[in-house]
């Protein structure tokens, strides 16, 4: 007979090629303190159900405790749920053998995927709070310079950073939106489902999810062991997230550059060159940026691993955790560092405010400004363009023009009150350092609730 604790229809001697290659207890190891829990409540409901005897819970309950304490001595088996059981056969003798009453492999893997998964999206939500509040503390200390304003990268409208930057703050609140949806999704007990078709035993699973604190038991027993769509969610959100980080970084880089030259970053979060002397990088927001790819194939891993597989529960499944783990680290790990890395940048505040000047910024102020003089948008629009050629031909800004200049192209003398930046951003609503504190309160006021 075989030694696997499957083994009783087996009767060849084995491979390890092959055993080495269907296992998955180098990764799914992570799961063990999630395969205990779940493990002790499952006994706790089969001793209330009558299903094994009180005695018998508490030895299992007490050999299971044991193990968790003792995780690192774990011998490899197929998996951690064998792996687990086998070391429970060696502590506590055969009365081990009555652990895995009414459940399977495919009810316990799905389960302690939602309690890792739980345990996992509240600590991300944790961290993203934290990068909201580092956020929010930026644009605060920073809350009246005034920067261009970009779309295409080009000189738009000026803007204030601390309206800038509290973009992201909105992102992020998103994200957090979408990682609590996808908490609601993981929120539902799989056990009691078995292999696909539950038991005949008279188990409560509705007991167990009380004692795991699960708002619902899965419906539908096929449905509860075949569908990964839980994890899916999270990865999805997941991947957006980190794109927020990455637009994120990605302006903090150009903003290093000597061409922006907008931020200046404490040289404790730079690294250096090998070869080039005189380099002080941005690596980590590089590497943050670089990151994204993962997380973004991980989501297109797992759907496309779970795509075409036929009802129920298939060995391909055991292929989700990889990619879930290394979404979960790379964001706990990027979340982790963005707070250290936001508190060593420092604006270059006489540079950005000076090229909230450039490029003509103030150029819709000046058409609004003739439409409130009773002139047609697109009319003024145009006025302002020929102004705007005028300036680049005789290389002026619109503050090098004379009373005469403004005049001739239609405009009177008071146009020239508002041309400085700061001005522009006060005379718009959602633009001035006004809106933008109410903003960045009402942002804390959500953070604190
Ligand atoms: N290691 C497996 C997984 O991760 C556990 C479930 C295995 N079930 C089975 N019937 N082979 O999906």
């Amino acid at each position: 007979m075989s030694d696997k604790l499957w083994g009783g229809a087996f009767q060849d001697a084995r491979s390890s090629v092959i055993d080495d290659f269907a296992a998955s207890i180098s990764f799914d190891i992570r799961l063990a303190k999630y395969d205990i829990e779940g493990s002790i409540a499952h006994v706790k409901m089969l001793a209330k159900c009558k299903i094994i005897k009180l005695k018998e819970r508490d030895i299992i309950i007490k050999g299971l405790k044991k193990i968790a304490d003792e995780v690192g001595k774990l011998a490899p088996e197929e998996d951690i749920h064998l792996s687990i059981e086998k070391r429970l056969h060696k502590k506590i003798g055969k009365v081990a053998g009555k652990l895995h009453t009414a459940r399977s492999r495919n009810d316990q893997i799905a389960l302690d995927m939602r309690l890792y998964l739980r345990d996992e999206i509240k600590a991300i939500l944790n961290l993203l709070k934290a990068l909201e509040k580092s956020i929010l503390n930026l644009a605060e200390g920073n809350l009246d310079v005034v920067m261009p304003g970009f779309t295409h990268l080009q000189h738009a409208q000026p803007v204030l950073f601390s309206h800038h930057i509290m973009t992201y703050f909105y992102m992020l609140e998103r994200d957090k939106k979408r990682l609590r949806n996808a908490l609601l999704e993981v929120d539902c007990l799989p056990l009691g489902a078995g292999a696909l078709a539950g038991s005949t035993l008279p188990i409560e699973p509705r007991f167990v999810a009380r004692l795991l604190n699960f708002s619902r038991v899965c419906e539908h027993s096929i449905d509860a062991v075949s569908d990964r769509d839980f994890i899916l969610e999270f990865l999805s959100a997941g991947a957006i997230l980190m794109m927020h980080l990455s637009r994120l970084s990605e302006e903090l880089i150009m903003w290093a550059s000597p061409e922006f030259d907008f931020i200046t970053l404490d040289e404790t979060v730079l690294t250096g060159s090998s070869m080039m002397p005189q380099k002080k990088n941005p690596d980590i927001a590089e590497l943050i940026r670089g990151k994204c790819g993962r997380v973004y194939g991980n989501l297109v891993n797992t759907l496309t691993m779970m795509k075409g597989l036929p009802l129920s529960y298939n060995r391909d499944m055991q292929e989700d955790k990889e990619p879930l783990f290394d979404t979960v680290d790379t964001l706990k790990r990027s979340l982790e560092v963005y707070p250290v890395f936001l508190k060593a940048l420092h604006l270059n505040v006489e540079r950005i405010t000076s090229l909230a000047q450039e490029g003509f910024t103030t150029a819709t102020d000046l058409a609004e400004y003739l439409v409130t003089k009773g002139i047609p948008f697109r009319k003024a629009h145009e006025k302002v363009g020929k102004l705007v050629l005028h300036c680049i031909k005789n290389k002026k800004n619109f503050t090098d023009l004379s009373d005469k200049d403004f005049h001739s192209f239609g405009f009177g003398s008071d146009v020239k009150k508002l041309l400085k930046p700061e001005v522009s951003v006060k005379r718009r609503k959602s633009t001035s350092p006004r809106e933008v504190r109410r903003l960045i309160e009402k942002a804390r006021k959500t953070l604190n609730a």
